[in-house]
């Protein structure tokens, strides 16, 4: 099957300067991709360069085989693409309702209630905290928010930055099986994860990027016994 989303020979960064370099990465249809690496590698930059947040200088983004190279992320929402950020990602003076309904600005969907109520069936926690200011919750349940808010465009492929930064680690369980099950609603992820280990148990694939290059990709499972990888990347210990 062809990739959902295809980057070639991607380079992007700031004021003319380039942080991501000749970037190559598919991600196939109902996947769980991840991106791992040290910080500072470019990997915040690669996902908001595919959701166009960050200029592309060179090479082309397809998704669904359209190339999506020169669109602007309000384009991309209606296509399928939505993203979650890495931090400060809820609205934190309103409400989780209020955050959940930012969500279908971009894109609104034909029938909102069945898809915040399908959004609310992923996210059970959220449902007796509808009205309360998204500020007032725990880090955990913020991010579930933030999920939620980006679900609610109905996209095909969710970009996540660092899901479960700054989460405990029964937080970062709880996140990890809930995009488990966001997949099996048919959603493609690719994610980019500081929590490198228990990420690529999850994943289909991994892809490790340093200075900007992709190192290495390969399946979450061989990257997990790549000496290399374990080595520089993974704590060094077996996996
Ligand atoms: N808005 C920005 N303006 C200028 N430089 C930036 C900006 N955001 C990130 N950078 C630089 O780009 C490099 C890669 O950053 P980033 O993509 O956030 O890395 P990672 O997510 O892998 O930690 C870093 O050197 C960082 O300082
Ligand atoms: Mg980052």
């Amino acid at each position: 099957m062809s990739a959902l989303l295809s980057v070639q020979s991607l380079v992007a960064g700031y004021g003319g300067v380039a942080i991501i370099e000749d970037i190559n990465l598919d991600v196939a249809e109902n996947e769980i991709s991840v991106i791992i690496g040290p910080n500072g590698a470019g990997k915040s930059t690669l996902l908001k360069t595919i959701f166009a947040l960050t200029a592309r200088s060179e090479g082309t983004i397809s998704f669904a085989g359209k190339d999506i190279s020169g669109l602007k992320t309000s384009q991309l929402v209606p296509l399928g693409i939505s993203m979650v950020p890495q931090s400060r990602n809820v609205f934190p003076t309103l409400t989780v309702d209020e955050n959940l309904d930012v969500g279908t600005y971009a894109a609104p969907p034909k029938d909102k209630e069945a898809v915040r109520e399908n959004v609310l069936s992923l996210f059970p926690d959220l449902r007796d905290k509808l009205g309360q200011a998204a500020g007032e919750l725990s880090g955990g349940q913020r991010q579930m928010v933030a999920m939620g808010r980006a679900l609610m465009s109905e996209p095909k492929l969710l970009l996540l930055d660092e899901p479960t930064a700054g989460l405990s680690p029964a937080y970062l369980e709880i996140i990890f099986d809930l995009l488990l099950d966001i997949r099996k609603h048919g959603v493609t992820i690719l994610m980019v994860e500081q929590n490198a280990k228990q990420a690529l148990r999850i994943a289909d694939n991994g892809h490790v990027l340093v200075s900007g290059r992709n190192f290495i990709s390969g399946s979450g499972e061989s990257l997990l016994n790549d000496d290399a990888v374990r080595r520089s990347f993974l704590g060094g210990a077996a996996a």
